[in-house]
């Protein structure tokens, strides 16, 4: 039952749009993760997703609204619900998802794609 310091957390990896594990609880994941420009647009068939702005800030883009999130502020997507994170500048983010929920959800698996990677030497992560 280790702290989980988000900002040392966040200072170990600068690739955006690769979320890392940092906890996992009752079948989801807590997620950190950076955005910058433009993520692909997609839904999650069976996952409500959750953004909690840790810095900065971005704007959640829906095919018939977009919704700025502000650092300290958190939206949740429902499920099956299309989006598209858009960042101008670097922003931190914590997620908070079921575990195995891919970032791309529906969209065509591309480099980007991925469940999150557990982020490593960090005993706060609940070891690997
Ligand atoms: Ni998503």
């Amino acid at each position: 039952m280790d702290v989980i310091d988000l900002k040392q957390a966040l200072s170990k990896f600068t690739d955006h749009w690769s979320p890392r594990i940092v906890a996992s609880l009752n079948g989801q994941d807590v997620k950190l993760a950076k955005f910058q420009g433009e993520f692909e647009w997609h839904r999650h068939a069976d996952a409500d997703e959750l953004f909690l702005v840790v810095r900065g800030g971005f704007v959640m883009e829906f095919r018939d609204r977009a919704v700025r999130v502000e650092e300290g502020q958190v939206i949740v997507v429902p499920r099956g619900v299309e989006h598209r994170p858009v960042a101008e500048d670097t922003c931190e983010v914590l997620l908070f998802e079921p575990t195995g929920t891919l970032n791309t959800g529906d969209a065509p698996c591309s480099e980007r794609t991925t469940a999150g990677a557990r982020l490593g030497g960090q005993s706060a992560s609940g070891g690997d």
